[in-house]
């Protein structure tokens, strides 16, 4: 039995297996609305065998947003049609979860196959952006963020719990607040964007003020038996690790000692001028840190993507769930193939059974 196959329980939810589809935005909304793309996208994702879906990042109100063609949860109205992609995800055997969150001065942006800059000011389609305090993001994301007064700050968390509230009015079982790459909270989080004088800046505990309270308000409305977690940017790779790295640790102590479940571990992404060093599964050794130190189970992303490799990392105890993104978008069934690859027995049952029936007695054809 190949590790990466086996069950996994958080609270009263049972994932049939470690794979999990990490949030991948389809900036393909209509005014934060969702529509047929997405609720067959996120079936076949779920009927591809993974475990855990969890739908892209969903914005707590119409200026958290990415861009214009975000998925939000800010208006009752979008309940009924979150509620399809739910039912969509549970009724092919798979835990259905979703990422809220705020994109704070990176929001207003243009679809990545459009540019993925900041739309122009004098654009209607653009908005003000808001963060911590009046610092642009730079690069390809230079508009200057209004500073958030003490009323914005109580308005977004409030945001936060209300999506959530929907979230669960939709039918999802499992929540990730979305606390990384250089959106709102992470700009909070971070020295590059919080140079605020007040009780949300300065030190770690002025900096991650916003992150806890929004987690301790979102914990009081979100079920107690079932899952919330966060995804939070734990490192910049910016020179200053070990530094952020310890202060990470002692945050997710934090968010555990506020109810916080699991943690999907991930990068800041807050200033550009980062020096990320991609490779195979090169988080996961940051992840096994925090998953000891915090004493939390933990997921990573970023080139996992191999079966073997998922497998290892599990085997390993460096990861309790393994996020597998852009594989799925070419390959949709890839926990099939992982099955396969891994010698599980009668593979194709990973696979609802219209297509594991013939699959499982299936010998494709070979050249000669
Ligand atoms: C199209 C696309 C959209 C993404 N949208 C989100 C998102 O909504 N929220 C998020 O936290 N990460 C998002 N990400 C990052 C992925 O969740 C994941 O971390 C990344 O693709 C790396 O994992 P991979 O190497 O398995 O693809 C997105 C990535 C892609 C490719």
């Amino acid at each position: 039995m190949s590790e990466l196959f086996s069950e996994f329980s958080l609270k009263n939810v049972t994932l049939r297996n470690r794979v999990a589809v990490p949030p991948m935005c389809q900036y393909s909304a209509v005014d934060g609305f969702i529509n047929d793309w997405h609720i067959s996208h996120y079936a076949s994702l779920a009927r591809g065998g993974a475990g855990l879906v969890i739908v892209e990042a969903t914005a707590v109100s119409p200026e958290g947003r990415i861009t214009p063609a975000c998925t939000g949860l800010w208006q009752d109205e979008q309940i009924a049609g979150m509620a399809k992609v739910a039912e969509q995800i549970k009724a092919a055997g798979a835990v259905a979860g979703i990422q809220i969150g705020h994109a704070g001065r990176k929001a207003s942006a243009n679809r990545p196959w459009q540019g993925d800059d900041h739309i122009d000011a004098d654009d209607e389609r653009a908005w003000q952006t808001i963060a911590p305090s009046a610092l642009a993001f730079g690069a390809n994301l230079p508009r200057v963020p209004k500073a958030m007064t003490l009323d914005d700050i109580e308005r977004v968390k409030q945001d936060f719990v209300a999506a959530a509230v929907r979230a669960k009015q939709a039918g999802f079982e499992w929540l990730e607040l979305h606390f990384a790459h250089g959106y709102l909270a992470q700009n909070f989080y971070s020295p590059y964007s919080n140079q605020r004088d007040d009780n949300y800046g300065g030190d770690l505990a002025g900096r991650s003020r916003f992150l806890l309270e929004t987690l301790a308000a979102v914990r009081a409305v979100w079920p107690q038996q079932l899952p919330l977690t966060v995804r939070f940017g734990v490192i910049e790779y910016d020179g200053d690790d070990e530094r952020m790295l310890a202060e990470s640790v002692q945050t997710v102590k934090q968010f555990k000692a506020l109810g916080a479940d699991f943690v999907s571990v991930s990068i800041g992404f807050n200033t550009p001028t980062a020096n990320i060093p991609w490779g195979p599964a090169f988080l996961a050794p940051v992840a096994e840190r925090i998953r000891n130190e915090a004493e939390l189970p933990v997921a990573t992303a970023w080139g996992v993507d191999t079966p073997r490799l998922a497998n290892d990392c599990v085997v390993n105890q460096q990861l309790d769930l393994v996020m597998i993104g852009r594989a799925h978008l070419s390959n949709p069934h890839w926990s099939y193939r992982a099955a396969q690859e891994l010698g599980i027995e009668d593979p194709a049952w990973v696979l609802p059974a219209p297509y594991a029936h013939w699959l499982s007695r299936y010998k494709p054809a070979t050249d000669a």
